[in-house]
């Protein structure tokens, strides 16, 4: 039986998101995925302990307060407060959710790094980076701009163009700037601490091969020891966010570094407030046997970190060599998922697919996401896709369609005859099958495998509707002398229902504590498949409502709004000019919007030639997927633009009309052509893009003011 299990002591973790920026439905397949396990686990009697943390350290965030003109302090407990609502109206339920910029973190970051030092596992070398010699700071790759080498496209970032798609160093870019301030950037040595890496590949091979790991990631790994490690660079120099490094003046430890350290900090932080001691779950008790399942040897605890695959260096490689040189323990597993698309691509703005945990919030039920997302993960790390079609199929086919419908089909009789169930098992081989579902949805649980419990699930919730098909109470309730029989298939059918909403209440707290208040009871693992008869009943209330598509595409207006609200407050934040409209640099999951000017004065706004334009020809581009290729007569002079309106525009409507051209635009080479000028429009984006057409009576090469 399900109850007989020793209690387990289980910590569990998600990665910690970065505090700047908002959470989207991306990494919202971590935290619901995490969710889910954890609320299983202690529905099973465990004790389990889920705890996360912002992560608050590093370049990105130190330049996105200064944009915002307030203290890296301020925008961090800015987004902390936000990250922390988001979360709770998802349900993710952390037992602490603390952040890295924290005593706890600051403290055992320099225990760590004092025994790392210690071991001999810290070297020290001088190393030549870019440096902006106007804001005095060292440029990370993705903080350099300039002309690709090879096709010569101006404005690539960093490694890689993105028109040729060629990748070089940044010190091949020619005219290289600074992406924060513009300076060109000079070469300048500094020195850095670096931890010996190399020297756990043995200890390493051995890891990532003992069960802590997906196969398909331990393979990945295998890749990278065999190619050889390299040392881990760990420092940064001022002016950086994070915790200086003891005995270093002007030098800190690199965000990475004390990013999971945060993970300790959290529990210990909690455990300052329950009282358990925080190191039974830390500290390596002797017993940490690579070879064996050592992690549930230490202190007979339990450590899992959830996380996605981009990560998987750092948690895999970097984490275990850096707490087995610490003394702590490793983790029992690291669970690995992949990455979420949305309508099969990867999430992007400008398809309006990058959707915000706030944006879907405001128009549709935390519950819809929680159960497709469960629906469709597995134990493995291959990406996820969220079809906005399919979503609103399933969850209401699914929801509404097969599990409400059972107890909305059947409370109603047992209303009638005084909210008291019967005590027959009207059908006790059906009844059965629910009993015996309860190891196999359980193991299926534990081990990650949620699409497959799902699918149990709403066989079971297909076995249950198609026995009320059959039995017809409502038909029955018509006939003279078949009143207990009414009465023994609704009870059946309340306690089928009663059946799957506990097994569906690590995925759907809310519409589980709602079941709970209608069958008056609690629902919990071990009780689920006790019948309850002679149990009186609470009246029956919808449980959920179905989906309607007004509602996916109102989300995704408010998403386009929010989007490009974030961007217009990105580009009026920022104290630099540049001629290109925002750009989201991302690299690593840190991300910095492009700096645009604060404020310009009338002499630079006048400085813009806006002029009428006709269209006179519109062309689909060959291999473009936002672009339409624009030919414009500005009053005898004719100038060949292309313009990120195809999803909004047919070429064909857009022939004979009038728009606004940003004129004296310099000319840019785009992988398609060179585009002479811009033609402005507004709007959220997708179908909504509007562009500006000048007032009846304007001819081409009027000047516009
Ligand atoms: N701050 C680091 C993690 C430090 S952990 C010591 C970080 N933050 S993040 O905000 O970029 O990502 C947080 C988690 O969300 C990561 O595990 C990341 O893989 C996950 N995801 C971010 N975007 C995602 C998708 N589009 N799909 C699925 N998971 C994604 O990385
Ligand atoms: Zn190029």
């Amino acid at each position: 039986m399900a109850a007989s299990q020793p209690t387990r002591k289980i910590l569990v973790t998600s990665a910690l998101p970065y505090a700047n920026g908002s959470i989207h439905l991306g990494h919202l397949v971590e935290y619901i995925q995490t969710d889910i396990w954890v609320r299983f686990q202690k529905m099973r009697g465990h004790k389990c302990t889920y705890v996360c943390a912002d992560d608050a350290h590093g370049t990105a965030i130190m330049l996105k307060a200064e944009q915002n003109g307030i203290s890296p302090e301020e925008q961090i407990a800015n987004i902390k407060a936000e990250h922390e609502k988001d979360f709770a109206d998802f349900f993710v339920e952390f037992d602490n959710f603390h952040s890295t910029h924290s005593e706890e973190n600051k403290a055992l970051s320099e225990l760590i790094y004092e025994r790392l030092l210690a071991n001999g596992h810290i070297a020290s070398r001088n190393i030549t980076q870019a440096y902006d010699p106007e804001k005095e700071l060292f440029l990370a790759d993705r903080y350099i701009k300039g002309t690709c080498p090879k096709c010569k496209t101006e404005d690539q970032y960093g490694d890689n163009c993105e028109a040729c798609g060629a990748t070089y160093s940044p010190t091949d870019l020619l005219n290289p700037k600074s992406a924060i301030s513009g300076a060109t950037p000079i070469e300048k040595e500094s020195e850095h601490f670096f931890f010996k890496l190399p020297e756990f590949t043995e200890f390493l091979k051995n890891w990532t091969r003992a069960g802590h790991l997906q196969t398909e990631m331990a393979n990945k790994l295998a890749e990278w020891l065999d190619s050889g490690l390299q040392e881990w660079d760990i420092s940064r120099d001022a002016p950086y966010f994070g915790f200086e490094i003891p005995n270093q003046p002007g030098k800190y430890f690199y965000v990475w570094l004390d990013a999971p350290i945060g993970y300790i900090a959290s529990f210990k932080n909690l455990c300052e407030r329950t009282g358990e001691n925080w190191e039974d779950y830390w500290i390596d008790d002797e017993s940490d046997d690579v070879s064996s399942d050592n992690g549930r040897l230490n202190n007979g605890t339990e450590l899992y970190h959830f996380i996605g695959k981009d990560i998987v260096n750092f948690h895999a490689l970097f984490w275990p060599a850096m707490l087995h040189s610490a003394k702590f323990r490793t983790p029992t597993a690291v669970n690995v998922h992949g990455f979420l698309t949305v309508n099969g691509q990867k999430m992007s703005k400008s398809r309006g697919t990058f959707i915000n945990a706030r944006s879907y919030l405001e128009h549709l039920k935390p519950e819809y996401l929680r159960y497709y997302f469960a629906a469709k993960l597995t134990s493995g790390v291959d990406d996820l896709d969220l079809n906005l079609e399919d979503f609103l199929v399933r969850v209401n086919s699914d929801l509404v369609g097969k599990v409400v419908n059972i107890a909305s089909r059947t409370a109603k009789f047992i209303q009638k005859s005084g909210g008291i169930l019967s005590d027959t098992i009207e059908d006790p081989e059906l009844w059965q099958t629910f009993v015996d579902a309860n190891e196999t949805i359980a193991k299926l649980y534990e081990a990650r495998e949620f699409a497959k419990a799902m699918r149990e699930i709403m066989n079971l919730a297909d076995a249950a509707n198609e026995y009320i098909a059959a039995k017809a109470p409502w038909a029955l309730a018509k006939q003279e002398g078949q009143e207990q029989q009414v009465i023994d298939v609704c009870t059946l059918g309340i306690n089928m229902f009663r059946v799957i909403t506990t097994y569906l209440k690590p995925v759907l707290p809310e519409l589980s504590r709602n079941a709970e208040a209608f069958l008056n009871t609690e629902l919990t693992w071990a009780n689920a498949t006790q019948f309850a008869g002679e149990h009186s009943i609470n009246k029956f209330k919808p449980l959920l409502t179905r989906v309607e598509q007004d509602q996916i595409d109102a989300m995704l207006v408010t998403n386009a709004a929010a989007n490009t609200q974030a961007q217009v407050e990105a580009q009026t934040a920022t104290k630099t000019v540049s001629k290109k409209s925002v750009h989201t640099i991302e690299t690593g999951g840190e991300t910095l919007d492009e700096p645009i000017a604060d404020e310009i004065d009338f002499n630079t706004f006048a400085k813009v030639d806006l002029r009428v334009a006709k269209i006179v020809k519109a062309s689909h581009v060959e291999g473009a997927d936002k672009l339409l290729q624009l030919t414009l007569d500005i009053g005898g002079e004719t100038r060949n633009v292309f313009s990120g309106i195809k999803s909004a525009y047919q070429p064909s409507d857009l022939e004979g009309k009038l728009t606004i051209l940003v004129a004296n635009l310099a000319p840019r080479k785009m992988k398609f052509g060179i585009s002479e000028g811009m033609v402005l429009a507004a709007g959220p984006g997708g179908e909504e893009i509007y562009l500006l057409e000048p007032h009846d009576g304007a001819t081409p090469g009027m000047r516009v003011m």
